[in-house]
């Protein structure tokens, strides 16, 4: 999901990534030099399933889930390295948060950048870290070039089409043995379980892509994408998957690619969660049920697909509720009673995870701790507390939660 972001979020979100991307473009990978160890395969001897917690070091949790799926952060040109010791105990894969994504890399066509990828993929090889790639077609931060001819008119459809291979073939062949499974395509199934069209209502809403292929640059990029490397697990990724509509939809969707022989191999589930389903029937947030997950994660697989868990935090803040500025939690308001509710709801979902472990091949959190999250930055000066750590890095009771099984 990518709620929607005022200009001056928007703007205020690309200096924050200038900014960091400057203050970290001269600084080393930390590891860089080590050898790199098997993607996924333990950072260090003493992760292994039978590792213990100790008084100044909780248990890890990635080797707590060692034997049910890879554990994943979203990470940026900043937080890999002031987070690395959460990260280097903790998880056992990233996905880069915006680095991989279409403007990040080929800003101008033609030319490609991949100095930010590079870094945190070479980070993470030399921790034995498993790589996701995302995400390669999305109709949010795509430069405008890619959908205009010279002339400033919507470019033709060869045109388009061979702007989508190139950049697929490029960034995927790039990338061809780091990056272990790609978001080939994210959100393009509206809530009401309708295709994502250029007419949506809202501008940031609206698909370019569809408004010039129509539905047919979803099957061109799996097979752009497993042409460039056949072995690349591809996943079409979606948020709200829990809304029936929606839900229904895009397992059509998938349905119809897997009977055309397109190569899809799984769905990510963004699960971009709150401490309670709405309460407001017609709220996507009211579905937003273990119940529904769980139906939701049996009907892909049931496909055959793998399911991926792919940007997984939970806000403190219940969809549907219009939470003025003096509403907003702060550090003070985030209570041990607030934090018990959250930790509850994070085990519900984890019991869940745990549960369809044959069909759930990675659970990637979007971010690490609660000092950098999305859900703080983009939202006009409202402070989330998503993740399973705090501002200062202690593990929060939710950790607990979901490493107590
Ligand atoms: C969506 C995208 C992510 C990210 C989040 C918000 O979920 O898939 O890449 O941009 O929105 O940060």
């Amino acid at each position: 999901m990518f709620r929607s972001m005022s200009p001056i979020d928007r703007s205020a979100y690309g200096v924050t990534a200038a900014l960091l991307s400057l203050a970290f473009a001269c600084t080393p990978s930390s590891g860089a030099a080590e050898a790199p160890r098997e993607p996924g395969s333990p950072a260090s001897a003493d992760q292994g399933t039978a590792e213990q917690a100790t008084a100044e070091q909780p248990v890890s949790l990635s080797a707590k889930y060692a034997q049910y799926f890879p554990i994943g952060a979203a990470v940026d040109p900043g937080s890999y390295q002031t987070h690395a010791a959460l990260l280097e105990r903790h998880f056992n894969s990233i996905t880069t948060e915006n680095e991989m994504k279409f403007e990040s890399l080929q800003k101008t066509e033609g030319v490609f950048d991949y100095t930010a990828a590079d870094t945190m993929v070479a980070y993470a090889r030399s921790h034995g870290m498993k790589v996701r790639g995302h995400a390669l077609v999305w109709h949010r931060q795509t430069p405008d070039w890619v959908f205009k001819d010279g002339s400033g008119a919507p470019v033709s459809k060869a045109g388009l089409l061979s702007r989508l291979k190139s950049h697929i073939d490029h960034v995927v062949g790039h990338f061809k043995g780091s990056v272990y499974a790609w978001d080939v395509v994210n959100e393009a199934i509206m809530d009401d379980g309708k295709y994502r069209t250029a007419n949506e209502a809202e501008a940031d809403q609206r698909s370019p892509w569809h408004g010039i292929l129509g539905t047919s640059y979803i099957a061109e990029a799996f097979k752009y994408a497993h042409a460039a490397d056949p072995d690349a697990k591809l996943f079409y990724n979606e948020y709200r998957n829990y809304i029936p509509e929606k839900r229904q939809a895009v397992y059509e969707m998938l349905k119809q690619l897997l009977a055309d022989g397109v190569p899809v191999h799984g769905v990510g589930l963004q699960c971009h969660l709150s401490i309670e389903p709405s309460q407001v029937q017609g709220n996507h947030g009211y579905y937003q049920t273990v119940k529904e997950l769980e139906t939701t994660i049996e009907l892909y697989s049931s496909l055959g697909l793998d399911v991926q868990v792919t940007e997984l935090d939970l806000s403190l803040y219940v969809p549907g509720i219009k939470y003025t500025p003096d509403q907003y939690y702060t550090t003070a308001t985030f209570t041990p009673e607030l934090a018990a509710k959250q930790a509850a709801r994070y085990g519900e979902f984890f019991e869940l995870f745990r549960k369809h472990r044959s069909q759930i091949t990675g659970v990637t959190f979007w971010g690490i701790a609660d000092d950098n999250t999305w859900l703080s930055e983009f939202s006009s000066g409202r402070k989330d507390f998503p993740l399973l750590f705090d501002a200062e890095h202690r593990p929060k009771p939710a950790f607990e939660r979901v490493t107590t099984f």
